[in-house]
């Protein structure tokens, strides 16, 4: 029996032939992303924590009009906003000079703009009867009697965690392997509780600590761009690595032109912890959007989804002003190691690096 640590029990585990996940970025990757990657011998990921049900179930189908290979459907188990209206009205007021700039009026009310999949039981029920090969858990862990549904319903159930207190918790709650999401990750960081003291763990210590403490296998996640750091996460005991930034410059990739000449240009060499775009803390490249939250103290931005409604209300202004600078445009310390590769070439590209190495 091969140990937990060796890539070949989480290989068997998730049916695929390289130890390379395609991370699940909900609004950029794709079906058609996570098709070519799993047609391309690795885990390919879609992400539903931010649409409906019949928005999950349309791009589910769609990744099995053009591939059989697993795939992974990944949902956000945060915690359900509490509502302060006086926070809400006031963050509104602090946001009306920036919309103005750009010739638009802020919204008047902001809402909680998408559903946790605590308390998601369409979403479960849509799972439960597509029965993607895996889903992955993102902010927290569901309740045992979900996540035993979708173990009875033979899904393969993988969740982030960024310390080892969160991987314990997932661990008892029944995931089969954990993603430890390091300090470097691009995107939101998966902490449970974002008002919580955080440790800020980076890759290489939150996965060594990982492999040691736990008896599933552990995915490496954060700052991972070539076949050099999927091979350096497997030396550590990881038995996969999961890339997000290097999937964004990808033709499949949902990211707009703003977003993608970002990447390739200088500012990609600078990337910004934020909670001011969506109220919870996410990697992103230095925008005009950090740059406004940059002293803005956490208890004056609505909590996550709420403030989030706000952030796109402000990037579609900018946007039709044609001053782009306010987009969510979360990306990893490693981004200047982006390429702008077809998803299913820089998937032969990492495993022809990872056998250079
Ligand atoms: C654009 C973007 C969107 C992301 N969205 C999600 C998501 O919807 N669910 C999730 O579990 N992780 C999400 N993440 C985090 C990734 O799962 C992963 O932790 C991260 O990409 C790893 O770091 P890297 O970007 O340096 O490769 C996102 C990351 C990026 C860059």
């Amino acid at each position: 029996m091969p140990s937990p640590a060796s890539p070949q029990t989480l290989l068997a585990l998730l049916d695929i032939e390289l130890p390379i996940v395609q991370a699940p970025m909900a609004g950029v990757s794709s079906p058609a992303m996570a098709a070519a990657v799993g047609n391309a011998g690795a885990l390919g990921s879609i992400g539903v924590g931010a649409t409906n049900v019949a928005s999950a179930r349309k791009m589910i189908a769609e990744i099995r009009e053009r591939s059989n290979r697993p795939f992974n459907v990944n949902v956000f188990c945060h915690q359900p906003a509490r509502s302060a209206p006086v926070v809400e009205a006031a963050w509104i007021d602090r946001l009306r000079p920036e919309f103005n700039r750009l010739g638009a009026a802020p919204p008047t009310a902001l809402t909680e703009i998408y559903k946790s999949f605590l308390e998601d039981d369409d979403m479960l029920a849509a799972l439960l009867a597509d029965k993607p090969k895996v889903v992955s858990f993102h902010f927290g862990a569901p309740s045992s009697d979900r996540v035993q549904a979708l173990r009875n319903a033979g899904i393969v159930l993988l969740g982030s965690a960024t310390s080892v207190d969160e991987a314990r918790t997932l661990v008892a709650a029944g995931v089969h392997a954990v993603v430890a999401q390091g300090y470097e990750a691009g995107g939101h960081r998966g902490v449970f509780d974002p008002d919580a003291d955080d440790d800020r763990l980076g890759t290489m210590a939150l996965t060594r600590l990982l492999v040691r403490e736990l008896d599933v296998p552990v995915i490496a996640a954060g700052g991972i761009m070539d076949g050099a750091g999927v091979s350096a996460a497997l030396r550590l005991g990881a038995s996969a690595g999961q890339l997000g930034t290097a999937f964004i410059a990808c033709p499949e990739s949902q990211a707009d032109a703003g977003y993608r000449a970002a990447l390739v240009s200088a500012a990609a060499n600078h990337t910004v912890m934020t909670r001011a775009i969506s109220g919870r803390p996410a990697r992103c490249l230095a925008n005009r959007f950090t740059a406004f939250g940059a002293a803005i103290p956490a208890h004056e931005i609505p909590a996550y989804p709420i403030a989030y409604d706000a952030g796109k209300a402000l990037n579609a202004a900018s946007k039709s002003a044609g001053e782009p600078g306010f987009g969510a445009q979360w990306a990893g310390q490693g981004a200047p190691l982006a390429r702008s590769l077809p998803a299913a070439d820089l998937v032969a590209s990492l495993a022809a690096e990872m056998k250079a190495v």
